[in-house]
């Protein structure tokens, strides 16, 4: 079964087909992060106009790349929530009148459950079988820190998330007070690799309820004060020991975080994806915790870690198969939790 799917959550308009869930046949992802780099940040009303103009011709290069028409798609999965809405509508809208022309069905995708599902995409190897649930996910991206249980392909259970900031907003916001460009997660890790952690001592967030909860907001608000201040006395930061001790502080963070559930609740197969698993003090972290502990790690190859359709098309693969399916009255959600949650 051939799956189209569609995503423009942010500032990447994306399409991509999948054979059953597992193969990648195309995918397309036109980038506007040059474009929103000037703003530092992505600037919606500009992300909405970016998808309008592109997200045809990607569709278009997606189904030619596969080698395909339309006839030969057996249904269109797209991301309806979260993210941002304007940004939602193109996508969501686009593939509303794709299926209504072309009579297939359409299969709304939560975003967060196509980041998991990126790891379905991974080729099948001796040491690593093709994934399937039960496994723990473990979902880091620009707009999302969670770690959830994916009790079947299309049940999942949250069992900590973040209380403020997501992982890759603060190392988008960290990046941009030491003067790195929009998106800054990619430009810690390169001077992190330079760099002495133990240069600087971070604080450890300390947090009531849920063990598994995360909070990113304290480690961010104490780096951007360290260079206010630091500016204001005239002096100059090392941002190679800087991120290093950042990059260090999230991967440790999320690494103990996800040691600690896997052994509370059974799991032995762990799966990171989002687009701060191609963190290279993340990736390395969680793979050597996991090798200590006999843990099966599935970790998506760099270019299937930030926002793609293919993602979304294999989870719509899945979405499909239990009977998830939508009709024109779908709409986008700015936020919503995941499948089976309530908000
Ligand atoms: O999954 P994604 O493309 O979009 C969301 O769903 O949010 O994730 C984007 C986030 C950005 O914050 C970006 O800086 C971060 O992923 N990121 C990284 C790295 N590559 C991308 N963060 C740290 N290290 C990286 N190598
Ligand atoms: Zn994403």
């Amino acid at each position: 079964m051939r799956i189209l799917g569609i995503e423009s959550s942010c500032d990447e308009t994306a399409a991509s087909v999948v054979e059953d869930g597992r193969r990648i046949l195309s995918n397309v992802i036109a980038s506007q992060a040059d474009e929103h780099k000037k703003y530092g940040g992505v600037v919606p009303e500009l992300a909405s106009r970016r998808h309008c103009e592109n997200i045809l011709w990607v569709v278009k290069q997606a189904l030619s790349d596969a080698n395909l028409t339309m006839d030969e798609i057996d249904g269109i999965a797209v991301t309806y929530a979260p993210g941002l809405i304007g940004a939602l509508l193109v996508g969501v809208s686009f593939a509303k009148g794709l299926a209504m022309m072309s009579g297939k069905p359409l299969i709304p995708v939560h975003h967060t459950e196509g980041h998991a599902a990126a790891n379905y995409l991974l080729p099948e190897s001796a040491e690593l079988p093709a994934l399937e649930p039960p496994y723990l996910g473990v979902i880091v991206s620009g707009g999302h820190t969670r770690i959830a249980e994916v009790l079947d392909y299309t049940t999942f259970r949250t069992v900590g998330k973040t209380r403020d900031d997501a992982a890759g907003e603060c190392f988008d916001k960290c990046a941009r007070a030491m003067g790195f460009p929009y998106p800054g997660g990619i430009h810690v890790d390169q001077a992190a690799q330079r760099g002495d952690a133990s240069a600087f001592r971070l604080p450890k967030t300390k947090m009531d309820g849920n063990p598994y909860d995360f909070s990113f907001s304290g480690l961010k608000t104490y780096i951007v004060n360290l260079l206010h201040h630091t500016e204001q006395l005239g002096q100059e930061i090392n941002r190679d020991d800087l991120s290093a001790a950042l990059q260090q502080a999230i991967a440790q963070d999320v690494t103990l975080k996800t040691m600690d559930a896997a052994e509370e609740l059974g799991y032995k197969t762990i799966a990171l994806s989002g687009g701060v698993s191609a963190n290279s003090g993340v990736r390395n972290m969680l793979a050597s915790a996991c090798a200590q502990r006999g843990f099966r790690l599935y970790m998506p190859p760099l270019a299937l870690c930030g926002d793609n359709a293919a993602m979304i098309a294999a989870q719509g693969y899945y979405n499909y198969q239990a009977g998830i399916t939508a009709d024109e009255t779908l709409n986008a959600v700015a936020s919503k939790e995941l499948r089976g949650e309530s908000a």
